[in-house]
């Protein structure tokens, strides 16, 4: 179906011929006239919006060329083959300002490891990422005590309450940082098919992984994640 979809066909003649015929006694070739009398300009145009690519990732669909200058990749066609279905997949240090943005382990990283998300329009107010895989060290299951409460306040006078290290995040954390309002808790562990919405920030906001030197605990073979950002 063609609903949204635009072809405008220019097609200019340029008007040589009265030149010509008044012209030169010089024997044009009619392949030459031709390429003279006929310029044609196509210009098609499709709205930007989101189309299924391959690889099992979601994409926006550009023109090819647009596609490359934003840096995306090339996953198959949309708007009836005039554009391609252009996917975005940032791993460690990159910025990303475009919707559907997939936040990507590339294996091995350790220490902090973030990706700077930047709003696609002057319109958005929340990000939701959707966590296709998220796997790093979960919380401890130390059961140390490291100190006692009372009414919820550590070390308070009389204080009996014990507090051990269990539950929380020692060695790996993920944090979204956001400057200009308040940031959600920290996670760690095992998060795959979760997802979480944060409120965005005009100033951007930072998805920040903290990984300790080895990965720990049961069930987290290796640290991975995809987290899709729209
Ligand atoms: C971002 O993508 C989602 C899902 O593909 C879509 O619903 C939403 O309208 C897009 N937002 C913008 C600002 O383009
Ligand atoms: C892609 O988008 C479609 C429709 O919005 C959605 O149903 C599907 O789950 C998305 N796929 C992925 C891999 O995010």
């Amino acid at each position: 179906m063609l609903r949204y979809f635009q072809l405008l066909l220019v097609i200019m003649y340029v008007g040589l011929s009265a030149v010509s015929s008044r012209g030169s006694k010089s024997s044009d070739t009619s392949t030459d006239r031709e390429g003279k009398l006929l310029s044609l300009f196509q210009i098609v145009r499709f709205p930007n919006e989101p189309c299924i690519g391959q690889a099992s990732k979601n994409g926006t669909c550009y023109t090819a060329d647009e596609c490359t200058s934003k840096g995306g990749t090339n996953a198959g066609t949309c708007a009836q083959g005039y554009g391609v279905c252009c996917t975005f997949t940032e791993s460690c240090g990159a910025t990303s300002n475009e919707n559907c943005t997939y936040f990507e382990s590339s294996g091995g990283e350790i220490g902090a490891c973030q990706l700077k998300i930047c709003p696609c329009s002057d319109n958005i107010c929340q990000l939701r990422l959707d966590f296709n895989q998220f796997m790093i060290t979960g919380p401890s299951t130390s059961t140390v005590i490291v100190s006692a409460h009372k009414g919820g306040v550590i070390g308070a006078p009389g204080a009996t309450k014990p507090i051990s290290l269990a539950s929380r995040c020692l060695t790996d954390t993920f944090s979204v940082l956001t400057p200009s309002g308040q940031s959600p808790p920290s996670i760690c562990g095992i998060n795959t098919g979760e997802h979480m919405y944060v409120d965005s920030s005009a100033t951007c906001n930072d998805l920040v992984f903290q990984l300790g030197n080895t990965v720990q605990g049961t069930g987290v073979g290796q640290r991975q994640w995809s987290i899709k950002v729209l």
